[in-house]
């Protein structure tokens, strides 16, 4: 059935879930206090590089299903409401609510009775549990809906979601059925939970991510020692479907808007109870860890040992982006170790599709993979766009002043870059002495 739908929060997840609630039949109204982002999206045009949202939208608007609006008033018939909003990273490593309850205070004088108040947001395990409190009726029902989105594939995960999960009191377990047949017919798993599970489901979710990266990482260091290779390993690992093979890739750290934040947020909402979840503390340890010893390696290709300079030292650094698939730079540990490079002295070269062209300080951004190579001493695979995999591995060599190659990702097909004369390095793929 066709419900009329209310987004707060214009950002990554609302702007997501508004196009595709529109898509799947809803009347959307999403609502943003900033006009230019408002003006823009009404105009189609779409800031967010998310594969097939802007088609969405577009759709969206074209068939008047789907608005935009800086005006709160225009939600006063929706039959829901979902909070988009942002909990940053607060004080101590805490998710900072300011925004959200600002927000949620306002709604009661908003919404008609009924309407289902539904938090996207990833927010402190007991937010629910405050909210009625905050909104000082019972007339509006809350239901916590967390989003598991991966960027690069917000719409296929929201289209295709894995489980779609639910937490409200029992009182407002109709609200939560109504919120669940928002999704329409899905083979996912549909979980009706409180909403502390529900809450706390979406933190061990990323958190859980970050443990296993941090893990196959420190793998890859043990396995340089025993001349074993990560990726055998990790293969091994993965055929035990209690492990699964995911998220067993080594690389320069887990990065992004949403692992660093929620791990962090998890460790606190764990102090804050008494409980001991060093392991989370290891595993971000861990990872800064890992940015240094990336960092490290490549200086050790470069110069023959792990502290020799860089200074005037040409790098090219191939992706720059958290991950592949977008061009997110936030918490990115492939711009952390070129931060540290270029402290080093190094001059750095950068080329990632997800990121436009541009000079910083730090890094020139070029829009061209074989620009980095020219007069380089080495290349450094930083994030693993599939597409670094088919590059002409001669021509950059022929552009290169050296041929080193740290493979920070392990892309690349070992052979195929020595074939092309590059010395190359993985990540726990080759000895360490
Ligand atoms: C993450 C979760 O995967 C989503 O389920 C969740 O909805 C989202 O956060 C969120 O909370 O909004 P995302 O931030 O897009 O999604 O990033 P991931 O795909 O989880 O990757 C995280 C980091 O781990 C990246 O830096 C990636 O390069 C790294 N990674 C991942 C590895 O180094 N190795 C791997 O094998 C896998």
């Amino acid at each position: 059935m066709a419900e009329r739908v209310g987004v707060i929060g214009a950002g990554y997840v609302g702007l997501t879930s508004a196009a595709c609630f529109t898509h799947l039949d809803h009347q959307v109204i999403c609502v943003d206090n900033d006009q230019s982002k408002v003006d823009a999206l009404d105009r189609g045009e779409i800031t967010i590089a998310e594969p097939g949202l802007a088609e969405l939208v577009h759709d969206g608007l074209s068939c008047r299903r789907l608005r935009f609006s800086t005006a709160p008033e225009t939600l006063s018939d929706v039959d829901f409401v979902l909070l988009c909003l942002p909990t940053p990273k607060g004080d101590g490593g805490n998710a900072d609510v300011r925004i959200l309850e600002e927000v949620v205070a306002t709604l009661p004088g908003l919404l008609k009775t009924g309407c289902v108040v539904v938090t996207k947001s990833t927010v402190p395990v007991g937010t629910g549990a405050r909210l009625p409190e905050l909104l000082g009726t019972p007339d509006l029902p809350v239901v916590s809906n967390p989003e598991f989105l991966r960027e690069g594939h917000a719409v296929e995960d929201f289209l295709n979601p894995d489980r779609i999960v639910l937490g409200s009191t029992e009182e407002n377990r109709r609200a939560a059925e109504r919120v669940a047949a928002l999704y329409g017919e899905t083979d996912a798993p549909v979980w009706f939970t409180d909403p502390a599970s529900a809450e706390l489901a979406k933190y061990a979710s990323n958190a859980f991510l970050a443990l296993k990266v941090s893990y196959v990482n420190i793998l890859a260091e043990l396995c340089e020692h025993y001349d074993a290779d990560i990726r055998e390993v990790g293969r091994l690992m993965g055929l035990d479907p209690r492990i699964g093979p995911a998220f067993l890739s080594p690389g320069p750290g887990w990065g992004g808007s949403c692992l660093p934040k929620d791990t962090a947020a998890l460790l606190r909402t764990a102090e804050h109870a008494g409980v001991d979840f060093g392991i989370l503390r290891d595993a971000m340890k861990a990872n800064a860890r890992q940015q240094a010893a990336v960092t490290r390696k490549i200086r050790r290709a470069v110069t023959g040992t792990s502290d020799g300079s860089l200074k005037g030292v040409r790098i090219g650094l191939l992706g720059l982006a958290f991950k592949a698939g977008t061009g997110d730079l936030r918490d990115s540990p492939a711009l952390a170790i070129a931060r540290e490079l270029a402290r080093g002295g190094a001059i750095l070269t950068a080329y990632d599709p997800g990121v436009d062209s541009a000079g910083t300080d730090l890094v020139q951004v070029v829009d061209d993979p074989y620009l980095v190579a020219k007069d380089a001493t080495a290349l450094v695979v930083l994030t693993e766009w599939p597409e670094f995999r088919e590059l002409d591995w001669d021509r950059l060599a022929a552009a290169a002043e050296r041929a080193i190659v740290v493979d920070a990702r392990n892309l690349l097909d070992p052979a195929a870059v020595a074939r092309a004369g590059f010395a190359h390095t993985g990540l726990g793929t080759t000895p360490n002495r």
